[in-house]
Formats: structure tokens, sequence, C-alpha cells
């Protein structure tokens, strides 16, 4: 009995040290949140107003800078917000150091090149907001891995590629933006996955084939699919579910049949659009916009 307790003893002991060292290595302070920031700045090659040429000094608290905040709980940085500063240059991968970051919000600036894959490493995110930038290549798959995502907007870029089939983890995710790309390929079955989802916008892209049907998220409000390659048919149970569904525009594709009955179930409908495509059918039932062509 006595050499089974002490052996647990030991064992726990072992364990116990394995599991200090094991955080010490991962530990990250507002330290390595100061040397990601710094990282960042450093990247960034035309701040025109001059926002943060002066105000990112390492005299004060990377909590007192513009556009940082930092929570109470943790004392890290919580949120980004740099937007409409005209900044230019690219994305520092070390940002993917801010492991309490919830907002990151670089909306309408001049960030350029890829968006680096690091930023998949911060787990707590909620909000990405980096539209009206000039980002370019794939949207990395590995953003499937943002669990906490609430809101993703990467509209108006030059991102290109197809959508990751891993889109679909997000589970949390209300809005999804990806409107004027250079995005191609099919939109992924998996987004059917997104019970959460409320509104989504992939127009003016190159999408391309049948679109998944729709018929079973309820949450749904906003489905802007226009200005795409997207064809074949809906399916008559196509909008038998989408009790919240108020604005729906599928214009200038190549959709083609009948338009489904089901629409007459879309009770808060206010705004369609489904001009410019190759679909026959009568919506004298329905009022508010309808544009049809
Ligand atoms: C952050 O951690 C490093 C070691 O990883 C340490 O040297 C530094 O003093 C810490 N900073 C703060 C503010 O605790
Ligand atoms: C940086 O800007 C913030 C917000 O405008 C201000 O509160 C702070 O005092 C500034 N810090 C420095 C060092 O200029
Ligand atoms: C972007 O920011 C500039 C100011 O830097 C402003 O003039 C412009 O209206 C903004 N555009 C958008 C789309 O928000
Ligand atoms: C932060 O991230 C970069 C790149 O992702 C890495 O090389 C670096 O070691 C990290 N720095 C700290 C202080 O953790
Ligand atoms: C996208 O790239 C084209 C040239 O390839 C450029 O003219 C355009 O301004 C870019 N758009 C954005 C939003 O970066
Ligand atoms: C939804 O997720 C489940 C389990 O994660 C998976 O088995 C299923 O194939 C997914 N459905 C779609 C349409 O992606
Ligand atoms: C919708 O149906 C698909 C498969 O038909 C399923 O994977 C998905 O979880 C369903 N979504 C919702 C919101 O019920
Ligand atoms: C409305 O949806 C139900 C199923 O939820 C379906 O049975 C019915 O036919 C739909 N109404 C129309 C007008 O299609
Ligand atoms: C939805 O349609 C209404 C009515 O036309 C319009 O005012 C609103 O901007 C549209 N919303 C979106 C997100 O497209």
């Amino acid at each position: 009995m006595v050499d089974l307790s002490s052996h647990l003893f030991l064992l726990s002991l072992s364990l116990h040290c394995c599991f200090i060292a094991c955080l010490a290595a991962n530990t990250k302070n507002i330290t390595t949140d100061q040397s990601a920031l710094l990282a960042f700045k450093s990247l960034i090659t035309s701040d025109p107003y001059d926002v943060l040429a002066n105000n990112w000094s390492t005299s004060s608290s990377v909590c007192n800078w513009v556009g940082v905040t930092c929570d109470e709980r943790h004392g890290r940085v919580h949120s980004l917000i740099l937007r409409n500063m005209r900044l230019r240059g690219t994305v520092s991968p070390n940002l993917g150091n801010l492991s309490f970051l919830v907002i990151l919000d670089l909306k309408n600036n001049s960030f350029g090149g890829q968006l680096p894959t690091e930023l998949c490493r911060l787990r707590r995110l909620k909000i990405l907001h980096i539209s009206y930038n000039e980002f370019e290549g794939g949207i990395p798959a590995a953003l499937g891995d943002l669990s906490q995502l609430e809101y993703l907007y990467l509209g108006v870029n030059n991102f290109s590629g197809f959508i990751s089939q891993s889109i679909g983890n997000l589970h949390q995710l209300k809005e999804l933006e990806i409107g004027q790309n250079k995005m191609s390929g099919p939109i992924p079955q998996t987004i059917l996955n997104m019970s959460s989802l409320e509104h989504i916008n992939l127009a003016v892209n190159y999408f391309s084939g049948e679109i998944p049907s729709l018929n079973n998220m309820t949450s749904l409000r906003v489905v802007d699919f226009a200005f795409n390659n997207l064809n074949g048919r809906l399916p008559n149970d196509f909008f038998n579910q989408l009790p919240q569904l108020r604005n729906f525009s599928l214009n200038n594709n190549q959709f083609e049949g009948s338009i489904p009955q089901s629409i007459g179930n879309c009770t808060s409908l206010i705004y369609l659009d489904l001009s410019s495509n190759f679909l026959i059918g009568m919506l004298c039932f329905l009022s508010g916009h309808i544009y049809l062509k």
C-alpha cells in the first residue's frame, strides 16, 4: 500500500512539473502583445495622418495606444480597431500572438499582400473586419479554426481562389461578407452547417455551379449572390423554412427554370432581385421591391 501511494505521489509530482513547464513555454503576457503590435507597426509603410508614428510608443502602455483596448480581467489586448486611416503595408503574422484578441478591425485602409495564416491562432476572435483593403491571394482554410467568430467581413479586396469547406466549422458565424473579390469555384455545401448565419454576401465574384439548398437555414435574413456565374434550378422547397428572409438577390447569374412557389412562405421578404437570369414564374402574391427581368 505504502509503495503504491508513494508511486502515485511521484507520478502526480512529475505530471505537475510537466504541466508547469508546458504552461511556462506557452505563456504570453502584455509584453508579447507589445512586441506583436510593434511588429505590426514596423510593416506599415505609409501612415499619412501620423496616427501610429508618435502615439504607439513604448513609453506608454499598449493599452493607451490609439486603436487598442485591453480587457480588465486579463490585462491583455482585447481589440485592435484602426478604420479609415489610409494605412498601407502588409499585416504582420505576429498579430497571431495577441491571444486574447476579440476584435480585429482594419476596415478601409490599404493593407495588401496575403492574409497571414497565423491570424487563425486567434481562438477568441469574434469579429474580423478587413473589408475595403487590397488583400490578395487565398482566404486561409484555417479560418475555419476560429470557432468563436461571429462576424467575418472580407468584402472589397482582391481575394481569389475557392472558399474552403472548413468555413462550415464556423458555427457561431452570423454575418459573412466576401462580396467584390475575385473568388471562384462553388459555394460549399458546408455553409448549411452554419446554423447561426443571418447574413451572407458573396456578390460580385466568379462563383459558379449550383447553390446549396438553403431551405433549413432558418436564421437567414439577407442573401446576396448577385453578379456571379451561378446556375441550375432552384428546388421547389428552396424557400420552405426561411421565415426571417428579408433581402434575397440572385440577379445577374444564369439560373433557369421556374421560381419556386415556396417563396410565398417568406413573409418577411422586402427586397427580391432575380433579374438577369433565365427564370420564369409569377410573383403576384408578393409586395415590396421586386425586380424581375
Ligand atoms: C512577460 O513574460 C516574460 C517572460 O516570458 C518576462 O520576462 C516579462 O517580464 C513578462 N512581462 C510582464 C509585464 O509580466
Ligand atoms: C495616444 O492616443 C490616445 C488616444 O487618442 C491618447 O489617450 C494617448 O494619450 C496618446 N498617447 C501618446 C503617448 O500620445
Ligand atoms: C475610407 O476612409 C477615407 C478617409 O481615410 C474616407 O474618405 C472614405 O470615405 C472611406 N471609405 C469607406 C468606404 O468607408
Ligand atoms: C510571435 O509570432 C511570431 C510569428 O508568428 C513568432 O515568430 C514569434 O516568436 C512570436 N513572438 C513571441 C514573443 O511570442
Ligand atoms: C485589385 O487588383 C486590380 C489590379 O489587378 C487593381 O486595379 C484594383 O485596384 C485592386 N482592387 C483592390 C480593392 O485592391
Ligand atoms: C455538417 O457537420 C456534420 C458534423 O460535423 C457533418 O457530418 C456533415 O457532413 C456536415 N454537413 C454539411 C452539409 O457540411
Ligand atoms: C441543414 O441540413 C444539412 C444536411 O441536410 C445539415 O448538415 C445541417 O446541419 C442543417 N442545418 C441546419 C441549420 O439545421
Ligand atoms: C411552406 O413550407 C411548408 C413546409 O414547411 C410546405 O409544406 C409548404 O408547401 C410551403 N408553402 C408553399 C407556398 O410552398
Ligand atoms: C435590404 O433591402 C432594403 C429595402 O430595399 C434596403 O434598404 C436594405 O439596404 C437592404 N439590406 C441589405 C443588407 O442589402
